[in-house]
């Protein structure tokens, strides 16, 4: 069985589609949700699934990412997870902290990569004129938001389509995507 810790840092809709879908006859088990904000309203939803939490503040460490990072890798270590998700976790992760799990670290991200990379993805799609929006999963490389996809979903843009009417219908989308990346991924 492999374990597998999420990173999160806020309402974790994917953290939980990922926790609810490692049951039964998959490959994996959840053993960490861990976030960079303590109000991150995931970790809750995390800990009434009798998941173990743990939040690191990044304020604190006032932009040294080592740092902070040192300290996030305490529980994640303890936990001793073979695969690492990214759910909607919001901090850079510097090239140390990806090497340490590198071809075992995932990550969600709201756009049809390569195309918008960052942040602000359904307002740049609309911008754009773009005529299909979506999400993707891929293993996590020191480059943002880049390295081997697993996975894509597409949806349409529609008329009168607003950065949040499009987020909320590519966000379904991606809570059918990751697990089933992550069902296949940890399934080797
Ligand atoms: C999701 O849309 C995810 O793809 C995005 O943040 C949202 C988190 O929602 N991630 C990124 O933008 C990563 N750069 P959630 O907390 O409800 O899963």
């Amino acid at each position: 069985m492999k374990r597998v810790a999420i990173l999160i840092s806020g309402g974790g809709s994917n953290m939980l589609a990922l926790a609810r879908s490692m049951t039964g006859d998959h490959p994996a088990r959840p053993v960490l949700v861990a976030s960079n904000d303590p109000q991150a309203s995931g970790l809750e939803k995390a800990a009434e699934m009798g998941i173990a939490t743990a939040a690191v503040d990044h304020r604190p460490f006032r932009g040294d990412r080592a740092a902070f990072e040192a300290a996030l890798l305490e529980p994640i270590l303890r936990a001793e997870p073979d695969i690492l998700c990214l759910a909607g976790f919001m901090r850079v992760l510097t090239p140390a902290f990806v090497q340490r799990f590198e071809g075992r670290m995932l990550n969600i991200h709201p756009s049809l990569l390569p195309k918008y990379p960052g942040l602000h993805t359904h307002q740049r799609a609309l911008e754009a004129g773009d005529a299909e929006a979506g999400c993707t999963v891929h293993e996590v490389t020191a480059v943002l938001d880049d390295g081997p996809i697993l996975g894509q979903a597409r949806v349409p843009v529609l008329p009168g389509d607003t950065a949040d009417t499009l987020a909320a219908r590519v966000l379904a989308e991606e809570h059918r995507l990751y697990p089933a990346c992550l069902r296949r991924f940890a399934g080797g």
